[in-house]
């Protein structure tokens, strides 16, 4: 895959002007670009033809999380809006995973369905609280393996999951990653970070890129040095 390929570039905001001129002004600097619950809730499937450009790769990170009759219904309802990537959680069952997968499967560009496993926003002490009593670390695998059991074409993970997802799932099941920093730009709120051509050295396939490109002055320079970066690993 070539470094352009590997990056999606995260709009994260309700503003359809600005979602839209980010949009063209990195079609063809980035391989696609992800759009979540923020914008989708604001403008709706509407807004995201708005937005994505004709030919331009969209990841739609919904991660649905429902019983499985509802998943199917909500994955056949996006269908039209002809994704690359879409979500659901892990947590929601290998029955909900199978009946997502098998919507997708009949789709007509077959996207590739990834699963969330562990939010990053919870540690151990959260998955206690929530009666789950193995670390963060363990059941992140165990639903990345039940993801994949379940018919899933691979995960959003951390950097630092990377690794050990790589390990207990082989290598084609695909690894979407976000908090990425390239070393010259600001880490933001994101605390546990790899650079791009650290994550792809070890093993991801994609990566989730936000305000690194998106709050640089120069949006396509930010995603060139990027591409650059990751082309050395
Ligand atoms: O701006 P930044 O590069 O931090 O954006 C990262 C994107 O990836 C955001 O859309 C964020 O919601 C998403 N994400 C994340 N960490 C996760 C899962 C998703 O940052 N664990």
């Amino acid at each position: 895959m070539n470094p352009l390929e590997r990056i999606f570039v995260a709009l994260d905001t309700t503003d359809i002007d600005r979602a839209t001129a980010l949009s063209r002004s990195l079609f063809g600097h980035v391989g696609g670009i992800k759009i979540g619950k923020e914008f989708f809730t604001a403008n709706g499937p509407a807004g995201v033809h708005e937005v994505v450009h004709e030919g331009q790769p969209l990841f739609l990170d919904l991660k649905f999380h429902d019983i499985p009759n509802t998943v199917a219904g909500a994955l056949q309802a996006v269908a039209s809006i002809n994704p690359k990537i879409l979500n659901v959680h892990a947590s929601g069952g290998a029955v909900m995973m199978r009946a997502a997968a098998k919507v997708v499967a009949e789709m007509e560009n077959k996207p590739l369905l990834v699963a969330v496993t562990v939010l990053t926003s919870l540690a151990d002490d959260d998955l206690v609280e929530l009666g789950i009593n193995v670390t963060a670390a363990e059941y992140v695998l165990t639903l990345a393996k039940l993801a994949q059991e379940s018919g899933l074409g691979g995960v959003v993970c951390s950097p630092l999951e990377i690794s050990a997802i790589r390990e207990a799932c082989g290598p084609d099941f695909k690894l979407i990653v976000p908090g990425v920093r390239p070393s010259w730009a600001l880490k933001s709120d994101q605390k546990r970070v790899l650079t791009p051509k650290q994550a792809v050295s070890r093993g991801a396939d994609y990566l989730v890129i936000g305000r690194p490109i998106t709050g640089d002055e120069d949006p396509v320079a930010a995603a060139r040095k990027i591409c650059e970066e990751i082309a050395l690993a």
